[in-house]
């Protein structure tokens, strides 16, 4: 079985709007849909398991109602870090897992995953438990440690910002969230991140720039130009 993990519990603080930034509506659909259609619309997934806090359930409930997203089957509630929202969602997957099960987990955030990525990370999976979205850094990158001038030049090739999906043997990254939360290790930003604290390897694949998160205003603009 291959899960769908999609994280919709922020706030969207920086952001900055009174409605979480996944609840914003493009095209009379709210930001989540599009998320959410996407793996919907990939024959490879069987089901997809939403996290979202308590007082927005009943509002993806809807959505998977009026949009018949027939693939999912949780709604699960969020937690105080991405990394326990997570670690509900994967708790919720548990109870229905069996081995050899994989997971993509990506944010509710990212509307314009591409199905090429979803192929990418599901064929990776295939060789690999371990599997993350990035994207090859493509300007000139500066190391700034003070935050106001410029204390060097990184390497622009060995560079790569994280995306999502991030993908994984069930199993494998299930053990990883229960042994962070039980150490009390719970504001990593991604999950690839517990992978390469445990020292396993990470299999890189590649996603584009549309992949974009909506964190600020300006990706919002940027998401209806491009919707
Ligand atoms: N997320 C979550 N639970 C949290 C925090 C974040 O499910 N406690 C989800 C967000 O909904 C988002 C994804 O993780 O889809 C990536 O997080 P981010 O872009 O940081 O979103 P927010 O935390 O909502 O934004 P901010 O950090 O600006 O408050
Ligand atoms: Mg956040």
């Amino acid at each position: 079985m291959i899960f769908a993990l999609i994280v919709a519990a922020g706030k969207g603080l920086r952001f900055g709007e009174e409605i979480p930034k996944q609840f914003l509506m493009c095209k009379n659909r709210p930001i989540l849909y599009y998320t959410i259609k996407a793996f919907e619309d990939n024959k490879n997934i069987d089901q997809i398991i939403i996290v979202a806090s308590p007082d927005y359930i009943d509002l993806v409930k809807s959505y998977i109602n009026k949009y018949e997203l027939k693939k999912v089957t949780k709604i699960v509630e969020g937690g105080p870090t991405r990394q326990l929202s997570v670690f509900n969602g994967l708790k919720a997957i548990k109870e229905i897992s069996s081995k050899g099960d994989k997971v993509l987990i990506h944010d509710g955030a990212r509307p314009l995953i591409s199905q090429n990525i979803i192929e990418e990370n599901i064929l990776a999976l295939t060789s690999h438990s371990f599997v993350c979205t990035v994207q090859a850094d493509a300007d000139t990158t500066y190391l700034s440690k003070d935050q106001k001038s410029i204390d060097s030049i990184l390497n622009r090739e060995e560079l790569f910002l994280a995306q999502t999906p991030q993908s994984f043997d069930f199993d494998e990254i299930y053990k990883l969230h229960f042994e962070a939360f039980k150490n009390n290790d719970i504001n990593n930003t991604d999950d690839a991140s517990l992978a390469l604290k445990n020292n396993r390897k990470v299999f890189l694949v590649q996603g584009n720039k549309y992949n974009f998160k909506i964190t600020k205003k300006e990706d919002f603009h940027l998401f209806e130009l491009l919707i």
